[in-house]
């Protein structure tokens, strides 16, 4: 027998693996950060849009677009500065990661929006996770009381946006990301209105988001007089009756979630329903990044969704640790890690510092085709830690 066989062997896995594992993606994760904030105060000055304090993506034109607090997206910059310090210890990043997410906390008065869970959880709640900060604690108790507002007893759920014209009580699958600051909330706090909004809006999400396969519309639009359904539509997907890549995403990660801090064995079965959803479709790329759209019609042309493979791969680690099917969902987030890893990294010392390439923000609107995003970064760096933790025999979810 050739002794070189098994030699070569080992090598291929160690190269396989140490492209996708926290040793060696972070140095790189943190090369790419150094020159994003070296970037920033020269795209702030050129920003006309006002108060920008977060990235948000690359124009056409390859300049890093800055975004104000306001912003849907502006917690997953700071929130990616909380991962850095979590994994290295180094207080640069610290530092950095304080700075940021001061300039977000503005938000928690914010009652115009259900996005105030993305904007606080992601910074805030990482800052409150890491350091025990008292200051952190409060901003998240606020900013819960502050989402609260937005729930209605009647349909059950936490509108999502105001003011749109065909719809008096849209809510958007994304919502169920927030659900994580109200299950939180009421742990600091110990008042238990925010775990019982949470609970209503994922049960009533259950009921009326999904199809029989699993797949999620983007919006049911509710009557806020009756809680009767209006509406089953979508905003950033093909169709109405299509399955918008990151909304199934969204769905996966926030019943998983929602299993975490209920241990409701239906909200475990639902996740594990989605993830068959997703992971059996037959549009899903052999890489496993989905299209943007699942019944996008120019499949196999259409563009791809990096941010939402990497929320999946996230959400798939933790789910592994709950599931009967743990270890066929620890190999399928392992593999889109890989697949990130590989294919869709920027090139060192480019792209203003962002770290994934090839994400979709909203193609209907023609907005952010094909191009880096911090919420794929932000994720991605999630499913590493989580990734690492595992690898290491440590809990995926530190609390
Ligand atoms: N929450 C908006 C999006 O996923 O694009």
């Amino acid at each position: 027998m050739n002794k070189l066989i098994p030699v070569a062997l080992c090598l291929l896995t160690t190269a396989g693996y140490a492209q996708n594992n926290a040793k060696k993606a972070i140095p790189f994760a943190e090369k790419q950060t150094d020159l994003m904030l070296k970037a920033i105060p020269a795209a702030i000055a050129a920003s006309t849009k006002p108060n920008a304090v977060s990235p948000r993506t690359l124009s056409t034109t390859g300049e890093l677009v800055m975004i104000p607090s306001k912003d849907w997206v502006s917690g997953f910059f700071p929130g990616e500065l909380w991962y850095l310090y979590e994994y290295t210890h180094n207080n640069k990043w610290l530092t950095a990661a304080k700075a940021y997410t001061t300039n977000i906390e503005p938000e928690q008065f914010d009652k115009g929006t259900h996005d105030v869970g993305f904007k606080i959880y992601c910074s805030v709640g990482n800052g409150y996770r890491l350091t025990k900060d008292a200051h952190y604690k409060e901003v998240i108790i606020q900013a819960a009381k502050t989402l609260s507002t937005r729930f209605n007893p009647i349909v059950g759920c936490i509108k999502s946006w105001d003011n749109r014209k065909n719809w008096p009580f849209p809510v958007i699958i994304d919502n169920m990301m927030n659900l994580e600051l109200l299950f939180e909330a009421t742990k600091l706090s110990g008042d238990s209105t925010f775990h019982k909004i949470a609970v209503s809006h994922a049960n009533t999400t259950m009921k009326n988001h999904f199809r029989p396969d699993y797949s999620s519309y983007h919006v049911i639009d509710y009557d806020p007089q009756t809680g009767a359904v209006l509406h089953k539509q979508t905003h950033q997907g093909y169709a109405d009756s299509s399955a918008w890549a990151r909304g199934q995403g969204w769905g996966l990660y926030g019943y998983t979630l929602c299993y975490r801090e209920t241990r409701n064995k239906a909200y475990l079965q639902q996740a594990e329903a989605i993830a068959k959803f997703i992971f059996s479709h037959p549009n899903l790329p052999k890489d496993k990044v989905p299209y943007w759209d699942f019944n996008a019609p120019d499949i196999p042309n259409a563009p791809r969704d990096a941010s939402a493979a990497a929320l999946m791969a996230s959400a798939m680690y933790e789910l592994s640790t709950y599931s009967s099917n743990g270890k066929q969902y620890k190999k399928t987030a392992d593999d889109i890690m890989n697949s990130l890893s590989k294919r869709y990294q920027a090139k060192p010392g480019e792209s203003k510092g962002f770290i994934l390439l090839h994400s979709t923000g909203h193609k209907p609107a023609n907005s952010e085709i094909d191009v880096p995003i911090s919420y794929a970064d932000y994720y991605y760096l999630e499913a590493l830690l989580r990734q690492n933790r595992l690898a290491n025999g440590q809990s995926v979810i530190v609390q």
